[in-house]
């Protein structure tokens, strides 16, 4: 009881430090419309529209959110003595500023963060920031009226903004024409000890590497050029000055025109050597500065040897997104080298061993999104990552991938994270088993039917393994495959159904089982290992000789493809028998449906040729095809006629044309075949939506065996041929003679499980 008590004075003592001390007296009121909150005894005050007159005292952070009615900032907006404990201000406008009158922050002597954003700024007084000798953050991001010209005399104003550090002039000069940003713009930087300048998304037409490097070179950490926009050249130093401080350099998506022509592209690449000035960078970001498609980069042969600067270890290296299609040259060896390296993007189909080899201090590496299974049939492919001892992340996805060597990460012990997602692999062919720490391996979205026992192996492995004291944990991803559940992947559905290994998204995994997207579970294997009874059932019935039982233990064994194929030529050939001995399972093989508006073209291209494709595989089938008008008796109903047609046929053959799709009829034939469970053929006369076609067919569209006419100068031509669309008639055909058959099989095993029971 005590203690609660004490528990509950302890809150109540909590609440009251936090808010009684701090609520507005009658004489700090917040401003009328503004919100006022406070921190450690601080205010925050947010106003809508317009710059408050006087604060709360104590106020260190003010905002204005879009002011309205009002042309220019002066020092009249900021006379009241409770402004000068204001620290950072910031103040926005997309309607009316269009101008910054001299000496209007020199009230605010406390000021170090600034941010101003008026969209339709003009002019900006050079003695705009005068007296702000605290500011160490200046941001004039979204001001595009402004220009370098206009800026650079504002802060050349002596004894002001001592204290800047960090710049920020996103989109700057936008509206304007190009100036140079040349040594005007940078000399008076110079006497300030600046290490954020961020130009993104600003215009310019010269850039003058030379002067940054020599006004700034010492003092700045981070460039961020990236989205800015040149459309002259950079003007590279002539005697290396290097920043020798630059944690990130960021240039990424910059549109310099001249980098993006052949010329450029050269140049800009024997520029990125020991002399490109920005080398000595932590985290050099160069995505998409060579992204023309016009022209993919191809590097052979070595790059230059300079001593301009010697081998370090950097953080990071971004080439994403540069059409570098091929990259067979090698690093100087001086050169430095990096541990993450993102080169994703790139269309990449070939990567030299040179390249890796120098990177031997590589942690990360984003490989996604380029060709690299062009690498497949070279072998050293094998080889290609083996000095990259230290590798812990490697992302190899969206790169085609079918085979990938045995032992490719043969040396990369340290491996956590392997993706390989969105490749076409069909297996785990290459060795995983001694990748002690891997934790994370993305096979999802490829051709995995399932896993062999080699692969199972592996990952029952992984996932017991322990490093030292601690064990790491393993998990698999492997959705968006084509799983099969069948006689054949029973060890695989198996070991999924009992297995500890962690299944990353385990409960959305689904098979194919019987042509059924099922979840996978222990019905699911139940029924797979029943497939296997049921597989040799039906080769029993159908071998007689000596040699089939031999084909029996081949059949289990090989594959579903093959499995598919046989089972395929059984059905048809079993149709074939049933119509040599003269007794046909329906009377008419198929039912033929199409619109009286295409008469024309059915006449023309199907029935014939259809009929007599069709009598050319079936002994003694006449009556092969069921016709409408043909064969309907005078005088009947014609519902009642079609009704009887279809369930006298084995499969249904709809002409799809948009005739087709808009008339009551035929969606009122595709609705008593549905209802028969019919097999059934699409062959589309024309191009139509799925979504168009009568409901029934759509929902099932992907079921269907589809075919489609294809029109070239007035030629029409099925594709798939004839031939094919025949087989998949008589295969749809055969197949439900089976399914009566193997209906009876599992009845009596049905029967048998009971008496067992
Ligand atoms: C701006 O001025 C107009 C008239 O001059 C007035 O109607 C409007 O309310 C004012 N808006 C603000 C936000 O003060
Ligand atoms: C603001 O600055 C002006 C000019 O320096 C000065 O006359 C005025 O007293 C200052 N206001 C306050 C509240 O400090
Ligand atoms: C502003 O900087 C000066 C030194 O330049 C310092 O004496 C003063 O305390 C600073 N004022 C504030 C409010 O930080
Ligand atoms: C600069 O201002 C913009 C717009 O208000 C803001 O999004 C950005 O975060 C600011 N940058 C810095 C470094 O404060
Ligand atoms: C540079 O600016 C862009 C756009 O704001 C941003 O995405 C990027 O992260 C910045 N780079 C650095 C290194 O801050
Ligand atoms: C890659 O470069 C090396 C060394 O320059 C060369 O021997 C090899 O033939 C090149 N490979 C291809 C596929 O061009
Ligand atoms: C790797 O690169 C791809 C393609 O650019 C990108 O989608 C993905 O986010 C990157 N991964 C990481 C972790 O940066
Ligand atoms: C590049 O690789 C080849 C072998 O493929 C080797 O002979 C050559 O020395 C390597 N060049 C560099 C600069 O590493």
């Amino acid at each position: 009881m005590d203690s609660i008590l004490k528990a509950i004075s302890l809150v109540v003592f909590m609440l009251g430090v936090s808010f009684l001390p701090h609520a507005l007296t009658t004489f700090d009121a917040c401003p009328f419309s503004c919100k006022c909150s406070s921190e450690n005894v601080q205010y925050e005050v947010v106003c809508p529209t317009f710059i408050p007159q006087s604060l709360p005292s104590n106020t260190h952070f003010v905002q204005v959110e879009n002011i309205r009615n009002k042309s220019t900032i002066n020092q009249q907006d900021f006379n009241s003595a409770s402004w000068a404990s204001v620290k950072e201000l910031s103040l926005s406008s997309n309607t009316d500023i269009e101008e910054i009158e001299a000496n209007a922050f020199s009230n605010l002597t406390g000021l170090s963060h600034l941010h101003i954003h008026f969209t339709y700024l003009k002019n900006l007084s050079p003695s705009a920031f005068s007296d702000l000798q605290n500011l160490s953050l200046l941001n004039m991001s979204e001001n595009g009226g402004i220009s370098f010209t206009q800026l650079k005399e504002a802060l050349s104003i002596p004894n002001s903004l001592q204290n800047l550090q960090e710049l920020i002039l996103v989109g700057l000069n936008r509206d304007n024409y190009g100036e140079s940003v040349d040594s005007t713009f940078f000399e008076p930087l110079a006497e300030k000890p600046l290490r954020f300048l961020d130009l993104t998304r600003a215009f310019f037409t010269v850039l003058d590497v030379e002067s940054f490097s020599n006004a700034l070179g010492d003092t700045i950490q981070v460039i961020n050029m990236s989205h800015s926009f040149s459309v002259g050249k950079v003007i590279m130093p002539s005697n290396h000055n290097l920043f020798p401080n630059l944690e990130i350099f960021d240039i990424s998506f910059t549109t310099i025109p001249w980098m993006k022509t052949s010329v450029g592209v050269n140049l800009a690449l024997s520029y990125f050597d020991c002399y490109f000035p920005f080398v000595l960078a932590n985290q050099l970001k160069l995505n998409a500065i060579l992204d023309s498609k016009e022209f993919q980069v191809r590097l052979n042969g070595e790059t230059r040897i300079s001593a301009n600067c010697e081998r370090q270890i950097r953080k990071r290296l971004e080439l994403s997104n540069n059409n570098f299609v091929w990259l067979n040259a090698s690093f100087s060896p001086n050169f430095p080298t990096y541990q993450e390296v993102d080169i994703s993007n790139n269309g990449v189909m070939y990567l030299g061993a040179n390249i890796t080899g120098h990177l031997s201090e590589l942690v990360w590496v984003n490989l996604s999104g380029n060709k690299l299974s062009h690498m497949e049939q070279y072998p050293e492919f094998e080889t290609l990552f083996q000095k990259n001892i230290l590798l812990e992340w490697m992302d190899l996805s969206s790169n085609g991938l079918t085979n990938i060597p045995r032992n490719v990460f043969q040396n990369n012990n340290k491996l956590k994270t392997l993706i390989l997602a969105n490749n076409k692999l069909n297996g785990i062919f290459f060795e995983i088993k001694h990748l002690q720490h891997l934790e994370v391996l993305d096979v999802s979205k490829n051709l995995i039917a399932f896993f062999d026992n080699s692969a199972l192996s592996s990952f029952e492995i992984l996932s017991s393994s322990e490093v030292g004291e601690t064990s790491t944990f393993f998990s698999v991803q492997f959705t968006e495959n084509e799983l099969l559940c069948s006689c054949e992947t029973v060890d695989f559905v198996r070991w999924f159904v009992t297995t500890n290994v962690m299944i990353k998204n385990r409960d959305v995994y689904t098979c194919y089982l019987n042509k059924e997207v099922v979840l996978i579970d222990t019905n699911t294997l139940k029924e797979s290992k029943y497939q296997c009874e049921k597989t040799k059932i039906i080769i029993i019935s159908v071998c007689t000789s000596l040699a089939c039982i031999g084909l029996l233990g081949l059949t289990i064994g090989l594959g579903r493809y093959i499995y598919r194929r046989r089972r395929k030529i059984e059905r048809i050939r079993r149709l074939v028998n049933k119509y040599r001995v003269a007794n046909p399972p329906n009377k008419y093989l198929l039912f033929l449906s199409f619109c009286s508006k295409d008469d024309d073209f059915v006449s023309q291209y199907v029935i014939d040729e259809l009929r007599h494709r069709l009598q050319e595989r079936l002994p003694n089938g006449e009556n092969l095809v069921c016709i409408g008008d043909q064969e309907f008796e005078l005088g009947k109903f014609i519902i009642e006629e079609i009704i009887k047609c279809i369930e006298a046929s084995s499969v249904m053959i709809f002409v799809v044309s948009k005739a087709f799709c808009e008339s009551n009829y035929c969606e009122y034939e595709t609705i008593v075949a549905q209802l028969d469970r019919k097999p059934t053929v699409l062959m589309f006369r024309e191009e139509v939506e799925p979504k168009k076609l009568p409901k029934v067919l759509h929902k099932h569209f992907n079921q269907f065996v589809r075919a489609r006419w294809i029109q070239d100068d007035g030629v029409y031509s099925l594709k798939p041929d004839w031939d094919k669309v025949c087989d998949s008639i008589l295969e749809l055909a055969g197949k439900s003679l089976e399914s009566e058959s193997t209906h009876k099989i599992e009845q009596t095993e049905r029967d048998c499980e009971r008496s067992f029971a």
